[in-house]
């Protein structure tokens, strides 16, 4: 079995997700889920394409990293990165749950106080996982591309640092491994892709 779902197993995931944020969410946080995984998911597939990695497993894994967000985290209090680790594993899709996680820590030895939003268990939990894994390609690569898209619209990973700052009212400095981890990130498709991704994905900067 491979360690991540194809196109129409991981759609219908997808579908799962949406139907359970359509029952309990407001409508705007349907559409944003909608924007924001797809648009993900296809900016990770164009990046991919243009750097030789797989384009439909960047695809997939782009679609599902947020999958946790099946559940309000603001009102159960369980991070989304622990709820959709813990159903991919469940489910046999290794490759997507690791992305679950590694999505929401750029730097792997991240600081507690960088993620205040998130209780102390899950942010152990995290820590603890992600200590056994290497990130590769594809963990900067949805890293990367989930800084693009806030709300309803793609941004440059400046814009979107702003957003989160506001949606969680945070300072900035409370998200300094997301911003450091976006830096490094772009630096390094840039170089694998010899463009400015920016321009490949039609970001304004
Ligand atoms: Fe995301």
């Amino acid at each position: 079995m491979s360690n991540y779902p194809s196109i129409s197993q991981a759609i219908f995931l997808w579908q799962e997700s949406l139907s359970s944020i359509t029952e309990t969410a407001p409508e705007q946080n349907q559409i944003e889920y909608i924007y924001h995984t797809t648009g993900v998911a296809d900016s990770a597939y164009k990046i991919a394409q243009k750097c030789n990695l797989n384009p439909y497993k960047a695809y997939v894994l782009g679609l599902l990293h947020d999958y946790g967000k099946i559940q309000n985290e603001k009102v159960t209090g369980k991070a989304h990165f622990i709820v959709g680790y813990n159903k991919m594993m469940e489910v046999g899709f290794s490759d997507v749950a690791k992305i679950c996680l590694s999505h929401s820590f750029p730097i792997k030895d991240f600081l507690f106080s960088d993620y205040i939003s998130y209780n102390i268990e899950d942010l152990t939990a995290a820590k603890t996982i992600l200590s056994t894994q290497d990130y590769d390609d594809y963990d900067r690569l949805i890293q990367l591309c989930d800084m693009f898209f806030e709300g309803m619209y793609k941004v440059s990973y400046e814009t979107r640092i702003e957003g989160i700052c506001k949606r969680y009212n945070l300072k900035e400095e409370h998200v300094r491994s997301i911003k450091k981890g976006a830096i490094i990130n772009k630096e390094y498709f840039d170089n694998l892709c010899g463009c400015n991704i920016y321009d490949l994905l039609n970001i304004r900067y």
